[in-house]
């Protein structure tokens, strides 16, 4: 019984030693028995972090991305929402225009290479369920559309060789009837692209 005693009063003195009394103040950190997740890692906006290379915890907003709250004030340049002149809305002078924009920027034949590569791209994903991959009007969709009454046309015919570029980029950024606009899905460079593979479908269809 003594022994217990003893080790008990040295058992108490042992814990008041390591963990002291309640309400005591240490200057280091207190020993964590069961941390219950008091402490995780986290980052605070605007406060720097550790984590990330650039030392800022904040991120910018993924590069292309567009905000869903964005109205057209905000969007970025490079869907074009109010602006003006043939690079962003195909018209010039008041009527449709012809030709690639100069803010293509298309200086060596490696250029056109590559904004046709794009633009056949861009094309098979937003435009072939419907019009078909030639452009030919027989697209998945077209089968059905047909049947009811609002015919999907081809591209390739003549009424199509013979409108203007700008028509053509207008008709893809603000849709016609059944078909919509993608000037909220397409980039301007994306929807000039499209236009020039389709000229290059035109041309490979005579
Ligand atoms: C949902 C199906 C659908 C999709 C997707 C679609 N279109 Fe159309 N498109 C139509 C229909 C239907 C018409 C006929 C509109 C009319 O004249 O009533 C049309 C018409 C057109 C015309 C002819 C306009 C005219 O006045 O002759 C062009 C050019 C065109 N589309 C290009 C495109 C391009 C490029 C894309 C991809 C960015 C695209 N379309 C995506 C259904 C679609």
């Amino acid at each position: 019984m003594k022994y217990f005693f003893l080790s008990l009063i040295a058992l108490a003195i042992l814990v008041v030693g390591v963990f002291g009394f309640r309400g005591d103040k240490f200057s280091q950190a207190p020993i964590e028995v069961f941390p219950d997740m008091d402490n995780q890692d986290k980052i605070k906006a605007q406060k720097p972090s550790g984590f990330y290379a650039d030392g800022m915890g904040s991120r910018r907003p993924v590069l292309g991305t567009v905000p869903r709250n964005a109205d057209s004030g905000v969007m970025p340049i490079e869907f074009g929402a109010g602006r003006d002149g043939y690079y962003f809305t195909g018209e010039l002078e008041g009527t449709f225009g012809n030709g690639m924009p100069e803010e293509l920027n298309l200086k060596e034949e490696k250029d056109s290479i590559g904004l046709l590569g794009r633009g056949r791209e861009m094309f098979n994903v937003h435009c072939a369920i419907c019009h078909g991959k030639a452009g030919d009007g027989k697209g998945v969709v077209a089968t059905y559309m047909n049947k009811s009454g609002a015919p999907v046309p081809t591209l390739l015919d003549h009424t199509q060789d013979k409108s203007p570029d700008g028509y053509i980029y207008h008709v893809i950024s603000k849709g016609k009837n059944l078909m919509s606009g993608y000037e909220h899905n397409l980039p301007v460079r994306d929807r000039w692209a499209i236009v020039a593979y389709l000229r290059a479908l035109q041309a490979s269809a005579k």
